[in-house]
């Protein structure tokens, strides 16, 4: 037994999560799947139907995998959004478990965000109903039921919104479905020898960690490209593991956009890190690129994730706009006093937010509806150096004011809905509800919010 009382397998859990299990290289041989684009509904008065399925996938050849899905068995279609619109949605849930409807990113009344207290039984259904009041962003779905998040996402619980607005139709950024503009849901999973997820088997209470990753639910994806600006969208939709993606060729591209709408102009970058549920747009250039090269988009250790195979013929030859967006910090918010600490501690099932597991029963902060105020959070490092915590506030979008009191990379300077807290690393964040009611706010490793790691604010 260690000193402070964890059992041997704790620790072992804790090491191999630091050591991170390296990631197979893609073989290439699969297209990407593209994500359907979800139907508006004709007839009757709700704008989409969104139903939590189970099923079988071949994800493998030859193989059906167990796996969860909206309107489909594995992951889910893409929803279309415009800012200013209302949308109803019929949720339904077709498990044979309670699950939730959460809208990440989305800025929306908490008796719409399907928090934890929003629960469905299954065979039960409800119908939400919103304003889309934020900008073009790439937001995501999946369900948040207390304490079985992790194993439902895992399994395959996962979709897509993107929201257009005046703004993003007019930009000059590549904008065609599938062609030149493709999600990237990136998700590490762990197989048994029949090709099962078997998230019991697989659960580690750091995170889980697989050695296999699927993008968009495809195993050995490649893209094929033609010669033009290709956009990626990629959402880290894993339950714990963080990607620093970069070209294999070394070669620079742009980042667009944040989790929650466009950087003010490209940001040229040789990498992207992202925590779960982090998003960032990215735009690589394929005009000058030889079809004949092996160009990739790799993992920081080199593991394979994406091969792009070139086609020779040209795409549209065009340019990127320069300016995309207004996005502002101002002298006032930064000068604010801090109005909230948070202080994010521990691992394994040991996880706190100052000093206390989450309690649906309990109201952790209140704020004010439409007043800006400053969270200070800070991750204390615990005797093994401590972990990065993701951390994630539903219902709205917020900007980092610093990282340890300096101003943030200029690929952060956007706005955000999580934001990875390095251990000892205080960061200040100003951010504003647009809506009333309960929101959460949580460590995005599925596992450590399961364990407890989240809270409540009230926005009155
Ligand atoms: Cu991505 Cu509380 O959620
Ligand atoms: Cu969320
Ligand atoms: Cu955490």
């Amino acid at each position: 037994e260690m000193e402070d009382g964890m059992s041997h397998g704790e620790m072992e859990g804790h090491m191999s999560h630091d050591e991170v299990m390296q990631l197979k290289d893609s073989t290439g041989e699969n297209e990407l799947i593209v994500p359907p684009v979800l139907e508006r509904n004709i007839d009757g008065d709700v704008t989409y139907t969104v139903r939590a399925q189970k099923g079988e996938t071949q994800i493998f050849n030859g193989s059906k995998t167990k796996t969860y899905g909206y309107n489909g068995t594995f992951l889910g279609p893409m929803l279309q959004f415009t800012k200013g619109e209302t949308i109803k949605i019929r949720t339904i849930n077709e498990l044979d478990q309670e699950t939730t409807f959460h809208w990440h990113g989305l800025e929306v009344a908490a008796d719409a965000d399907g928090g934890p207290h929003d629960a469905l039984q299954p065979g039960e259904e409800r119908v939400i109903e919103f304003k889309v009041t934020q900008e073009a962003a790439t937001l995501w779905f999946h369900p948040h039921p207390h304490g079985n998040t992790a194993d439902q996402v895992y399994n395959g619980l996962a979709g897509l919104i993107f929201i257009e607005d005046e703004n993003s139709k007019h930009l000059n950024v590549p904008d065609d479905y599938g062609k030149n503009d493709f999600p990237l849901i990136i998700q590490d999973k762990l197989f048994d020898e029949n090709h099962q997820l078997n998230y019991r088997e697989a659960r580690n209470e750091d995170g889980t960690i697989g050695d296999t990753l699927l993008i968009n639910g495809t195993v050995n994806p490649k893209l094929t490209v033609e010669k033009e600006k290709v956009r990626l969208r990629i959402v880290n939709g894993s339950n714990a593991r963080n990607y620093t993606l970069k070209l294999n060729s070394g070669d620079s591209f742009v980042q667009i956009g944040t989790d929650g709408g466009f950087l003010n102009e490209p940001v040229t970058v040789q990498e992207v890190t992202l925590t779960p549920s982090e998003r960032a747009e990215i735009v690589i250039d394929f005009q000058a690129i030889d079809a004949t090269s092996d160009l990739a988009l790799v993992n920081e250790d080199g593991s394979v994730l994406l091969p792009f195979d070139i086609s020779h013929s040209n795409g549209v030859a065009s340019e990127l706009s320069t300016q995309l967006n207004d996005f502002t910090l101002t002298a006032e918010e930064k000068n604010l006093p801090v109005n909230k600490t948070v202080e994010l501690f521990g691992m394994m099932d040991h996880v706190t937010i100052n000093g206390k597991k989450f309690d649906p029963d309990r109201i952790d902060f209140t704020q004010e509806q439409g007043v800006t105020e400053v969270w200070e959070i800070y991750n204390k490092p615990d005797i093994m150096g401590g972990m990065i915590h993701p951390f994630h506030i539903h219902g709205a979008q917020f900007k980092i004011i610093s990282r340890d009191g300096a101003a943030p990379p200029e690929n952060e300077q956007g706005w955000k809905d999580s934001i990875a807290v390095h251990p000892d690393e205080t960061v200040k964040i100003a951010i504003q509800f647009k809506n009333k009611g309960l929101y959460m706010f949580h460590c995005h490793i599925l596992e450590h919010e399961d364990n407890g790691m989240m809270g409540q604010v009230l926005v009155e």
